[in-house]
């Protein structure tokens, strides 16, 4: 019977789908350490990681020949070394479409935290501080007839657009490629360069993978280029934004506000940015609602069985490895 490690107890449907012999583990609340997933890796034919795990070619070494796939608990798959896989016939599979729409909900959470200072005026209630309706308390930012701009415009760049068309937004975006006239259509979006796009836009929101391309794409230098009534939104991976650079741009006053779902060093938080009234911030919640957990669950299971039984799996990213 194939022999599996799972380093997280995933929702119970999913927990209850998998049909194999499983190691769980369950430690406190950090990611598996490095050592131990090692050691637990080894002689299993599959592994279900999250994003926390990296798995290189150190990890798939200690794993040894039998492993035949890693299922992936996490559309974003930078924590996995996918060329190293291919090269040893390891299939690798994510959890695409399944947490497009959460995750884009969680975009405009924070898009809409930032530019009508909810966070602030929560805290502020909080606080217990006394406080009267007046004209000219927390003045935020429209929305209405304003231009968002898109940076990776995938599944969940396009779910985020798709909102913006309800609050009566203009769509830009910057992508590998033009989207096709089928999708830009209906959404009125138009293609820019990424320096147009920080200049154009009033709300930016961040939907690309981290590549080494996109670590600290956004960094000093955009952050002044950037309107100074512009918030910039983050649900993609934290090192895309240079954490430091973002928090002395609020600071400064050189944009208006930022929302961050990742960190540049996950779980730590940029010390900087916890005492500025600008910024909202919540611990990676892009996918987390009961619905997209389950189908994420369901998905890495189904991944994971299907490539131990030699199938393909239905969101395997690497068929050369078959
Ligand atoms: C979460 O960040 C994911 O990539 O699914
Ligand atoms: C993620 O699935 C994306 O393509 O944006």
């Amino acid at each position: 019977m194939a022999e599996v490690l799972v380093t997280r107890r995933l929702v119970d449907d999913a927990m209850a789908a998998l049909d194999c012999e499983y190691d769980l583990w369950e430690g406190p609340p950090t990611a598996i350490p490095r050592g131990e997933f090692l050691r637990r890796a080894k002689g299993k034919d599959g592994l279900l990681t999250l994003l926390t795990e990296k798995v290189d070619a150190e990890l798939l070494d200690a794993a040894g020949p039998q492993l035949r796939v890693v299922a992936n608990y996490a559309v974003g798959v930078d924590n996995i070394d996918i060329p190293e896989c291919t090269r040893r016939g390891i299939l690798v599979a994510n959890t695409p479409d399944v947490l497009t729409e959460a995750t884009a909900d969680i975009a405009w959470a924070l898009i809409l935290s930032c530019v009508r200072r909810i966070g602030e005026g929560d805290r502020l209630l909080r606080s217990r501080t006394e406080w009267i309706w007046d004209p000219r308390m927390l003045l935020g930012q429209e929305l209405y007839g304003r231009t968002i701009g898109i940076v990776g415009c995938g599944r969940i760049g396009q779910a985020t657009a798709r909102r913006a068309v309800g609050f009566g937004m203009r769509v830009i975006y910057h992508n590998s490629r033009p989207l096709p006239d089928e999708i830009a259509g209906p959404l009125g979006a138009e293609l820019r360069t990424f320096d147009e796009l920080v200049a154009e836009s009033d709300v930016i929101s961040i939907h690309c993978p981290l590549t080494p391309a996109t670590r600290h794409l956004f960094n000093a230098s955009v952050f002044a280029r950037m309107k100074p009534s512009a918030v910039l939104v983050n649900t993609s991976r934290g090192p895309v934004v240079d954490e430091k650079a973002l928090a002395e741009a609020v600071r400064a006053g050189e944009i208006f506000g930022a929302g961050l779902d990742v960190f540049e060093r996950e779980p730590a938080v940029e010390e900087a940015l916890l005492d500025l009234d600008g910024v909202t911030i919540v611990p990676h919640l892009g996918s987390a609602t009961i619905q997209t957990r389950t189908a994420m669950g369901l998905l890495a299971v189904e991944n994971l069985q299907a490539g131990l039984r030699g199938e393909r799996p239905r969101a395997l990213l690497n068929p050369e490895a078959l």
